[in-house]
């Protein structure tokens, strides 16, 4: 199976997928604070994308209960929002995926509530560089590659690691698809990357071990060692230049 290549009208399509997951995504920014159970976010994002006149591409998917992933601390992707309560120098990852007129927006932020260690906040900013970095590496006529190895080179840098066991993806009218995203690889290696491509680059970086393990739940991934984890995303369509994010509220390029 080949890359699908969007036209323009699926690209904007996406682009109104994409800025209600950047709205919602805003929205549960603003709102996470200590003392909260992360279901309360779920409930904020449940609202939120109802009122855009969109639905959650997560909810439902494989058969994943909320509308939102929560993940805090070393817990690095799908965590289920529930009981849990947010405290003072939490690292909380908040996933979100929508879908409007039958085309997919996914992207994700990571915050820190309150006050935190330096190294969190390090994580936290080498995850967001390594995003731009893989971003601005993602132009026609480049190899699939030339993003991870953006990605890897950024995280690294900066001291951290990036997970392996996960990856970005191409995305559409499905959430998933081709091809898969590794954060790590050679350039000039994979796939060239043409001009309508539409990807969701997502570095998660460890401050520790990069190995992965699932909950009980089936569904969170947590760093095997417990160190901290870091997850930024975001919906890109490849151009000639550098890409433009199309889970971004107002657009930029
Ligand atoms: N954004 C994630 C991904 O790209 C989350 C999807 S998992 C879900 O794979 F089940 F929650 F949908
Ligand atoms: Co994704």
């Amino acid at each position: 199976m080949a890359i699908r290549i969007k036209n323009e009208r699926e690209i904007e399509a996406m682009r109104m997928a994409g800025r209600m997951v950047a709205r919602v995504l805003e929205v549960l920014k603003n709102n996470v604070s200590a003392g909260m159970r992360t279901a309360e976010l779920d409930d904020i994002a449940a609202r939120e994308i109802r009122a855009l006149g969109g639905r959650s591409s997560f909810k439902g998917y494989r058969g994943y209960p909320a509308n939102v992933c929560v993940s805090v601390n070393d817990e690095i992707v799908h965590g289920i929002p529930g009981e849990r309560v947010i405290k003072n120098g939490d690292l909380v990852s908040l996933d979100f995926g929508a879908i409007a007129d039958g085309f997919q927006g996914d992207a994700a932020v990571t915050v820190i509530v309150g006050e935190a260690s330096l190294v969190t906040h390090g994580l936290l900013n080498a995850t967001r560089e390594s995003l731009v970095a893989g971003i601005a590496a993602a132009r026609a006529g480049g190899r699939l590659g030339d993003v991870s190895a953006a990605i890897q080179s950024c995280a690294e840098t900066w001291g951290y690691n990036v997970v392996r066991e996960y990856t970005g993806h191409g995305i559409g009218r499905a959430m998933h698809e081709e091809p898969l995203i590794p954060n790590f690889g050679e350039p000039g290696t994979g796939p060239e990357l043409k001009k309508g491509m539409t990807l969701a680059i997502e570095p998660m970086l460890t401050c520790g071990d990069w190995h992965t393990k699932v909950g009980r739940d089936n569904w969170v991934v947590s760093t095997i060692d417990g160190s901290l984890a870091a997850h930024f995303e975001h919906t890109v369509v490849v151009t000639e230049d550098t890409a433009e994010i199309l889970t971004k509220a107002k657009q930029y390029n």
